[in-house]
């Protein structure tokens, strides 16, 4: 048990799949697990373990922004021996060939938050996903016919009251999408030697005021969670 998972050893899968909202996991573990058990509900946020094509898989949520993710990715790696942790989520797109309801996976994050550089010294850290993950998902995102943005992404801190330099920077250099955990996520899974993938939709556009309702966000991300899965099981 940790401060915030009161699973029991051993409860979780090798592999979870991370989205923010606890009640995400819920409906992934109620629609695309077999034999799902919550293991721990602290706080409501939910974690379940089944099995996917009869291989153990776990789902949980991970919270809102960097401070709660962080908590969630550390212990499920240092007490419970996660090895891979997939984010999937939804992200504010920003490029101008990024639509609603559209895949992006983080070939790399950006961030505003200073954890990173805290972590590294003080230094600009390089928050890239692991190689072999991020691999697989692009070779079965060709094989399923699903069609993915690969690049940057930016890990914002916050989400309303942004500086007004942002969003022109953001495009500047080419940012897909922006959203407020993967460059954690990224930099935590390398301290650990872990690996770590984000896969993304596109729930609203900054730019165009593109936007998806929050019952599609929770039930239409289809294409998502085969990409999370294939990948996790491979
Ligand atoms: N997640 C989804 N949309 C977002 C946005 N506009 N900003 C930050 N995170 C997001």
């Amino acid at each position: 048990m940790t401060p915030h998972i009161n699973a029991a050893p051993n409860s979780f899968a090798e592999t979870v799949l991370l989205p923010g909202d606890p009640l995400r996991a819920k409906y992934i573990a109620e629609n695309y697990l077999e034999n799902a058990e919550l293991v721990t509900d602290v706080r409501n946020m939910f974690g379940y373990t089944g099995t996917y094509k009869g291989k153990r898989i776990s789902v949980m949520g991970h919270g809102m922004g960097i401070p709660s993710a962080s908590i969630y990715f550390h212990e499920l790696i240092k007490e419970y021996g996660v090895k891979n942790l997939i984010r999937i989520g939804s992200c504010g797109g920003v490029a101008d060939d990024v639509h609603v309801r559209d895949i992006v996976v983080a070939t790399g994050a950006g961030t505003a938050s200073i954890t990173n550089r805290t972590r590294f010294a003080g230094y600009d850290y390089a928050a890239v996903p692991h190689f072999q993950l991020l691999k697989t998902c692009s070779d079965i995102a060709q094989e399923q016919q699903i069609a993915v943005h690969f690049g940057n992404i930016f890990t914002n801190d916050l989400f309303y009251g942004c500086d007004d330099n942002l969003l022109p920077a953001l495009q500047n250099m080419n940012i897909l999408g922006v959203e407020m955990e993967t460059s954690a996520l990224f930099a935590i899974a390398a301290e650990s030697r872990v690996k770590a993938l984000s896969i993304l939709t596109v729930s609203d556009h900054i730019v165009t005021g593109e936007e998806t309702t929050a019952q599609e966000r929770e039930t239409t991300f289809d294409n998502m969670m085969l990409l999370a899965f294939e990948t996790a099981i491979r």
